[in-house]
């Protein structure tokens, strides 16, 4: 009797212990799939931004879209480095041309090497200096009657060397404020109502990765903030317009090897990490009218990619030994 008893309560024992053993069973299963799924979905946002670059980079890069918008490109600072490199490009692609910059002669030898290499391609100069106090009316003049389908916001000017605030004279600042905000914003204020008329075009706006990939850009903070001004305008005005067909992007180059970057970093040859303008406006052609914002160059993306992983102090301690460096050596 106290045998069976026995082992009627070892059996209830056994049956409690797996029922806990189940329970906890259950438990360890449903925290696995939570961890799983949270990895998971780890993992897609790590993966997400590689597959929406490989699309962008190899899938919609097709190259007749280019003439879809007009049969003009007008390219502004196009006499130098980007510019140049950009005006070359899209005459490649077959576009006709709108050169404009300050300098007459250097626009007129520009175009006549452009007119031996594609014969087939027109050409119209506007020289025409941003910096000055004067009125759009030579460019709204210039593009008249001209089906300009693409627009590239290039001109640009910085620093003559590395200065802080205080140090900028009125005359720089006001120079820089005229040619990198109010140029682009007059240009595309030009250009955007006949693109509407025609409902298509698209409007590349240069701005710079010392205003998007690092948080602050000491001893050019000038120069980062009116390449700020050039990013959050195309991000507005590319939901404001895209609905009438008009792509408006913002560009983030991050070193390129051109005049400018030899005069305020030191650097006179492309290498890994720096392009030559044509590399560059090779790639950035390639990105019209994809996205609303990109970093055209592929190792400039990774670079933005890795900036993004340091913290915010770090970046600002590296920018500003670098901007105290170089003032310095000036
Ligand atoms: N290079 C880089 O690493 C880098 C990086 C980020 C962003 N960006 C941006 O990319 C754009 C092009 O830079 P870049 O390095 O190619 O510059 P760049 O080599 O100095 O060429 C600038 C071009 O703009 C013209 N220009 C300058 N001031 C002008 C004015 N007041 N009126 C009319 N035209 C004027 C120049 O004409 P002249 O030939 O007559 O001087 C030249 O054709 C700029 O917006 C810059 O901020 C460049």
């Amino acid at each position: 009797m106290s045998k069976s008893h026995d082992h009627t309560k070892s059996a209830n024992k056994n049956r409690k212990k797996q029922k806990r053993n189940r329970k906890k069973n259950m438990q360890t299963t449903w925290h696995l799939h939570v961890v799983s799924f949270i990895g998971f979905l780890s993992l897609l946002r790590l993966l997400y931004p590689l597959l929406k670059w490989f699309i962008t980079r190899f899938v919609l890069t097709d190259p007749r879209r280019l003439k879809r918008y007009g049969s003009w490109a007008m390219v502004t600072g196009a006499t130098d480095g980007i510019g140049r490199a950009f005006a070359h490009e899209l005459a490649k692609h077959g576009l006709n041309l709108i050169l404009v910059s300050r300098n007459p002669s250097k626009l007129a030898s520009v175009s006549d090497d452009f007119r031996q290499e594609f014969p087939q391609i027109k050409i119209k100069i506007i020289p025409f200096d941003f910096s000055s106090e004067g009125g759009y009316g030579a460019i709204e003049e210039g593009i008249k009657g001209l089906e300009v389908g693409i627009l590239i916001n290039n001109v640009g000017i910085t620093y003559p060397r590395a200065m802080f605030f205080h140090e900028v004279d009125q005359l720089t600042w006001t120079k820089i404020i005229r040619v990198n905000l109010e140029a682009t914003t007059w240009v595309t204020r030009s250009l955007i109502g006949p693109m509407l008329h025609r409902r298509r075009g698209a409007i590349i706006n240069i701005s710079s990765g010392a205003a998007v990939v690092v948080p602050s850009h000491p001893l050019y903070a000038i120069y980062a903030a009116t390449k700020a001004y050039v990013d959050k305008l195309s991000r507005s005005l590319h939901v404001e317009y895209k609905h009438f067909g008009i792509h408006v992007q913002c560009q983030v180059p991050l070193y390129v090897a051109t005049r400018m970057v030899s005069e305020v970093a030191d650097i006179d040859k492309p290498s890994f990490f720096v392009p030559s303008p044509e590399v560059y406006a090779k790639a950035a052609v390639e990105q019209i009218g994809i996205g609303s914002r990109c970093s055209p160059f592929w190792a400039h993306s990774l670079q933005w990619f890795l900036a993004g992983l340091l913290p915010k102090n770090l970046l600002d301690t590296w920018r500003l030994s670098i901007g105290l460096r170089r003032r310095n050596l000036s």
